[in-house]
């Protein structure tokens, strides 16, 4: 066997395994435990979201518009965070869990809601805003 046949054999194994997607003979990693780990984190993202949310609706000070660019700017960021955890789930071969049914239990994130947020948050991201 000749370099080149051998070159053409790895080749070929290569665009085989990149058909087949991410999950190699390789991989290592027992995929359920992937899932449940990235579907806590999925979950976490979407309360990162809401909070976010809530907070920029909540908004009230003499800094509400700095303070809202600062909200939305999280809770797009998040959304962000959100989407690739999805993405990477789908590619493992796994289903994104979006049902708002268990969030809360499967996040590793809290959701305030209400005035206990509200007197901290304002304090810090005034400061940052101002
Ligand atoms: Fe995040």
């Amino acid at each position: 066997m000749s370099v080149l046949s051998d070159v053409n054999e790895v080749a070929a194994r290569v665009r085989n395994a990149m058909y087949e997607g991410p999950v190699t003979p390789y991989y290592g990693l027992n995929l359920d435990d992937v899932y449940n780990v990235l579907q806590g984190a999925l979950a976490s993202e979407i309360i990162c979201v809401l909070r976010y949310q809530q907070h920029y609706y909540m908004t009230t000070s003499m800094h509400q518009n700095q303070l809202q660019g600062l909200f939305k700017e999280h809770w797009q960021d998040e959304q962000g965070h959100q989407n690739r955890i999805a993405d990477r789930l789908q590619q493992l071969g796994g289903v994104p869990d979006f049902n708002p049914e268990g969030v809360t239990a499967r996040g590793f994130s809290t959701f305030e809601s209400g005035i206990r947020w509200r007197a901290s948050y304002v304090k810090t991201y005034s400061r940052s805003a101002s």
